[in-house]
């Protein structure tokens, strides 16, 4: 066996180098680049190792079809450029099953919305490249569909690469099958935009897998959640409630143009308008057209349904008492069996929310904010209200709190703690003793009691958040010194 193994080398090492001999003497040095969109928000990831760009090609030709996101694996410590000496690097990492750093690790958080995920590698020393294990290795892979592509300059059955996989995807509970694998010559890879493109549809991977959501849906989707709703829906928990906040059940609920809810009741609910046009009526009153800014209370126990306009995505926050129970005798659950018909749904008469208070000059998603002077800011901020402490869905109040570039406020600490939610820009959150938190839309920092953090905006960009002081009946912040700017500036942008 380990004559044969020998062999194997030799050979594989004649045909390598006369692979570098025809022209892959050298990697392009600007094709060290990171390559990654994680903007589609689908429920395909396409993840690629490259050395001389092939795999780059082909990764981008499935991402396209299905409309997925997709990331470059890159080592950390770049590859020599030579072939030769990258032969001799990775034939090191194999046989000593040395697991490189790399650039990219996806945390159980960012797996959980993808169902689907392609690897992409070119084949080496007959196996998957130790940088591709590294990822596959820490990603949680757990009831995820794997389909792998890869090409080589001989190797067409992938050598033993595919049973590494079939094994390791066994390992982490994933679904994979080496039949279902693509193989492409690299010298043919410039030709073979429709053999993978012909592959990727030939897998039959729902079409609604991949969803293109437009830009003004600024926060995370969540899961899918359309089997609750006509049409498509996806959820996303903003904030459990729990004895440290006593903050009420925060969702995130983004609807597909058409999508919408039955007709239900439930307890006292507040909606805050994160993104695009949708539409809220109540029982016996007229359709309301609601947009991004919008603040909409529903009273307990009111018959009503929500969803998106026909031509629009909408997505809204609810924050709601979920311990409110119907009154006996009612008819109504919290997730209504009465659906809000095709029929109904195209005849509706609308109208504009006569509770709309933002105007075409905010810019940001709740409003621009009043101009609020503080010796506690490194520059300006402002604030607004969202929500009044008394409320439908018995939240404390809500403002709305917009930092410019470059501003970020001392260190401080709540006595009943506070919770934010992230709107528009990015941010900063950090809670003392703690890592920095580098905040998007959609994102929920958390900070308890009587605990010292800081937040605000990252030098590049304008920042702002819904700040709620939890446990409104310990009122009072506390204020320190600031973060030195020196300091501030070393921090990442993005
Ligand atoms: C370190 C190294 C090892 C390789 N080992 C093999 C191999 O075992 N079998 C094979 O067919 N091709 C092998 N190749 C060739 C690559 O798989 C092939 O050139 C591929 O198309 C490169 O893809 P890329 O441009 O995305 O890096 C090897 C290439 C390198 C750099």
């Amino acid at each position: 066996m380990k004559k044969l193994a020998r062999i194997y080398t030799l050979v594989l090492t004649f045909a390598l180098t006369l692979l570098s001999l025809v022209g892959c003497a050298e990697r392009n040095r600007t094709d060290q680049n990171a390559d990654v969109d994680f903007s589609k928000k689908s429920d395909v990831l396409v993840v690629y190792f490259t050395w001389s760009g092939h795999l780059r090609s082909m990764a981008h030709w499935i991402a396209d079809e299905v409309g997925a996101d997709y990331a470059r694996i890159l080592r950390k410590e770049e590859y020599p450029v030579s072939y030769n000496e990258t032969a001799d690097v990775a034939k090191k990492e194999k046989d000593g099953n040395i697991y490189p750093e790399i650039n990219l690790s996806l945390s159980d958080e960012e797996m959980k919305r993808y169902k689907t995920v392609f690897v992409g590698f070119p084949v080496w020393w007959y196996d998957v490249p130790m940088p591709v294990m590294t990822f596959l290795k820490q990603a949680n892979l757990q009831g995820k569909n794997v389909y792998a592509f890869f090409s080589h300059e001989g190797s067409s059955d992938g050598a033993g690469s595919l049973l590494t996989l079939e094994k390791l995807m066994q390992a982490k509970g994933a679904a994979f099958d080496k039949k279902t694998a693509l193989s492409v010559r690299g010298s043919k890879v410039k030709d073979s935009e429709t053999v993978v493109r012909d592959w990727v549809k030939g897998l039959n991977i729902p079409k609604n897998e991949a969803v293109a959501v437009p830009s003004e849906i600024t926060f995370p989707l969540g899961d899918d959640v359309s089997e609750r709703f006509t049409g498509k829906v996806f959820f996303k928990n903003l904030i459990q409630k729990d004895s440290v906040y006593n903050f009420p059940i925060t969702n995130h609920i983004t609807f597909a143009p058409g999508a919408r809810s039955s007709w239900h009741v439930h307890g006292g609910m507040e909606i805050l308008v994160t993104g695009g046009k949708g539409i809220y009526q109540e029982e016996g009153k007229k359709a309301q057209i609601i947009r991004k800014g919008d603040v909409v209370h529903i009273p307990a126990g009111v018959k009503h349904w929500h969803g998106a306009a026909p031509d629009s995505w909408f997505s809204q926050i609810v924050i709601y008492d979920a311990e409110w129970k119907p009154e006996a005798g009612d008819a109504h659950s919290a997730h209504g069996a009465e659906p809000v018909t095709d029929e109904w749904y195209a005849n509706l008469e609308t109208e504009d929310y006569a509770g709309r208070t933002l105007t075409e000059k905010d810019a940001f998603m709740f409003g621009n904010g009043t101009l609020f002077p503080s010796e506690n800011f490194s520059g300006n901020v402002y604030l607004g209200d969202v929500l009044n402490a008394k409320n439908e869905a018995g939240a404390p109040g809500i403002h709305n709190v917009v930092f410019d570039a470059g501003t970020y406020n001392n260190w401080h600490s709540h006595a009943g703690g506070q919770v934010l939610i992230v709107t528009d820009g990015i941010g900063y959150h950090q809670i003392e003793g703690q890592p920095l938190e580098i905040l998007h839309p959609g994102d929920v920092a958390l900070c308890p009691p009587g605990v010292k953090h800081w937040h605000g905006a990252t030098a590049k960009t304008k920042f702002a958040h819904l700040a709620a002081n939890a446990n409104p009946d310990k009122p009072g912040v506390q204020w320190f010194d600031r973060l030195p700017l020196d300091e501030y500036n070393k921090l990442p942008t993005e």
